[in-house]
């Protein structure tokens, strides 16, 4: 079994510039290639982190037999037709979040990855940063008492741009895909499949929604609430209310950082968690996958994807959030 894996990077954009500093960090990975349609953007990317090859085509790349596994930068609107045609090539792929425009578009993904037995995962760092994984367990092991509510958000101001890729709904424009689904995930993660949906959005002139407000019911009496706007600067922190106290998910919560334990408004404690780059995480544990010949991750698996996609279209459906051909 191989233990060192080689990387190609579809989409030298803004997320894929981090990424490819998280590659550094973690020897078992090597960034090999990176494809743009730009060829000054790949040649700059690769000479910036290293890479020795660079495709001016996606499929150039998707057909490097050196490649092992490639990461998706694209707008979501991409994510699914890139991400078959590098599992039909035989490549493991780690696409970023969202990793579907909706279920349909992820079952055709995860089908494609059986048919080729490849490694498939949604890219979805915040599930490795240590303040999520050490909230959950102190949740598990009572620390707060009978948890019933979460609180999150994550907003921020952006000006309206209908060509920007917040805006403009044939990039996936809009707060719920882009950004929503981070309170979304942590609502998950923490509490399940929801039972009951209740959503609202305010749309902009694309028809991308500018903010996105959402209250979920679980089994057990437990309740979120969750927000995402493209037109608010919210304080991007995620709270957990238990019968005995409550944890605060610092800001910017969806990133690594401290969490505090308190009683009504006293501090009891505050959990400093280790730092790190934040793409490494989601890096290492890709790279454990591979190490073992998993076809997909145990902490973040096809199950969990789909449960989110399968939330958020029920959300688009209620807020009447379209995107063409989907
Ligand atoms: N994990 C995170 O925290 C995080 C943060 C931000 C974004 N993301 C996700 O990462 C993905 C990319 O976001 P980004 O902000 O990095 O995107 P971006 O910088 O706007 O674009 C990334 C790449 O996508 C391609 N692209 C951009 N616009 C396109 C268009 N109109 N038509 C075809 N291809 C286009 C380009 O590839 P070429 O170089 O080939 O032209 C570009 O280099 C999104 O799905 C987003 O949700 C994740």
């Amino acid at each position: 079994m191989k233990s060192t894996f080689n990387w190609g990077i579809i989409g030298p954009g803004r997320i894929a510039h981090k990424f490819a500093k998280g590659l550094a960090a973690v020897p078992e990975a090597k960034l090999l290639a990176v494809a743009s349609r730009d060829e000054d953007r790949a040649k700059a990317f690769a000479s910036e982190y290293g890479a020795p090859r660079t495709y001016r085509s996606y499929e150039a790349l998707a057909s490097d037999p050196d490649i092992d596994i490639v990461y998706i930068a694209t707008p979501h609107t991409f994510h699914c037709e890139q991400s078959i045609l590098c599992l039909e090539h035989g490549k493991a792929v780690l696409c970023e979040k969202p990793v579907a425009m909706n279920s349909e578009e992820l079952a055709r993904m995860i089908n494609a990855a059986k048919a080729s037995n490849s490694f498939f995962m949604e890219g979805l760092w915040t599930r490795f940063h240590p303040n999520i994984i050490k909230t959950k367990e102190l949740i598990d092991q009572g620390k707060i008492g009978h948890v019933n509510f979460l609180r999150a958000d994550f907003g921020f101001i952006t000006e309206f741009d209908p060509t920007s890729r917040l805006y403009d709904m044939k990039l996936g424009g809009g707060s719920l895909l882009d950004i929503g689904i981070y309170p979304l995930f942590l609502a998950q993660y923490l509490f399940g499949a929801p039972i009951e949906i209740q959503s609202m959005a305010e749309l902009s002139p694309t028809g991308s929604d500018v903010y996105c407000n959402i209250q979920l019911r679980y089994p057990d009496q437990k309740m979120a609430s969750l927000h995402s706007s493209v037109v608010t600067d919210t304080n991007v922190e995620a709270e957990i209310y238990g019968s005995d106290a409550r944890i605060l998910i610092h800001s910017m919560w969806f990133t690594p950082g401290d969490i505090s334990i308190y009683h009504r408004s006293e501090l009891l404690e505050t959990i400093e968690m280790p730092e790190g780059h934040f793409f490494e995480a989601e890096i290492r544990a890709v790279t454990r996958c591979l190490q073992q010949g998993l076809t997909e991750c145990p902490e973040w698996s096809h199950k969990d994807s789909i449960l989110l996609t399968r939330t958020m279209d029920t959300i688009r459906a209620q807020c009447g959030i379209r995107y063409e051909g989907n």
